[in-house]
């Protein structure tokens, strides 16, 4: 479904879904969103018609709730998998935000419905910045986009379909009970496996190796005392050199 203008994707595919509008596969695309949400209560901001702004829904009802962050996982791969064919140096920075080196060029959102211990449906809501060129509202100008980094320009309509067949391959891998592949490839490109980082818990800054991710999608990372400690999202922040 494509929308020129909307509110936010992930808003209007939660609401279809729930009226029993939307099956399993469908997407809502657009050109631009007035109230474009991010990940912790952020909003994501986007130049009009020169990103992918959309929204997937899935219904990964074969995945207990423990099992909930190995769609995440997919979701990042597939973004990265896509991105591949034009550059290299992608890195899924834990959970699933996708960096070209060390500048962010793309971010999920998944919002679950759940249903018993199971996930009813998904809304995979995916921002990925593809043409835009300005990124000085951005403070932190830790961001690019794949025209910054191939100098290239990129017909959305025709790429469209290239994003979401690298997207069905790995979710397809992940239904046919293939998670363990899915789990290895990811830690393969996670950022910063292995590297000593300082990294800011409880508001103190820690100096820690990320050894890979649980299975529930805590982040593992070696303190200097050698103990190795389980994260969720809000207990840790990448501090950035
Ligand atoms: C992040 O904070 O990194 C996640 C950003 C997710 C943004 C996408 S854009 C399409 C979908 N609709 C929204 O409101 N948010 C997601």
């Amino acid at each position: 479904m494509y929308l020129p203008t909307c509110h936010s994707t992930n808003d209007i595919a939660t609401e279809l879904v729930r009226n029993g509008k939307l099956a399993d596969g469908a997407v809502i695309i657009t050109d631009e969103q007035t109230g474009g949400r991010g990940q912790h209560g952020t909003s994501w901001l986007t130049s009009r018609g020169q990103n992918f702004t959309l929204s997937v829904v899935l219904m990964p009802t074969f995945l207990s709730l423990s099992e909930h962050f190995l769609l995440s996982q997919s979701i990042a791969l597939g973004i990265r998998n896509y991105l591949a064919d034009f550059v290299s140096n992608i890195w899924i920075k834990w959970p699933n935000d996708l960096y070209i080196n060390d500048l962010k060029v793309g971010g999920v959102l998944i919002e679950n419905a759940l249903q018993g211990t199971r996930i009813a449906h998904s809304v995979v809501g995916i921002g990925l910045n593809i043409n835009q060129a300005d990124f000085s509202s951005v403070p932190s100008g830790r961001v690019t986009s794949l025209r910054l980094e191939t100098g290239m320009t990129f017909h959305l309509a025709e790429q469209l379909p290239r994003l979401l067949l690298e997207l069905e391959k790995v979710y397809l891998r992940l239904r046919a009970g293939r998670s363990e592949s899915v789990r290895i490839e990811y830690r393969q490109h996670l950022l910063g496996l292995g590297q000593k980082r300082v990294y800011s818990i409880g508001g103190q800054l820690v100096e820690g190796t990320i050894m890979g991710v649980s299975l529930t999608g805590k982040l593992r990372l070696e303190l200097a005392n050698g103990e190795i400690c389980e994260f969720d999202i809000k207990e840790i922040k990448w501090q950035w050199a």
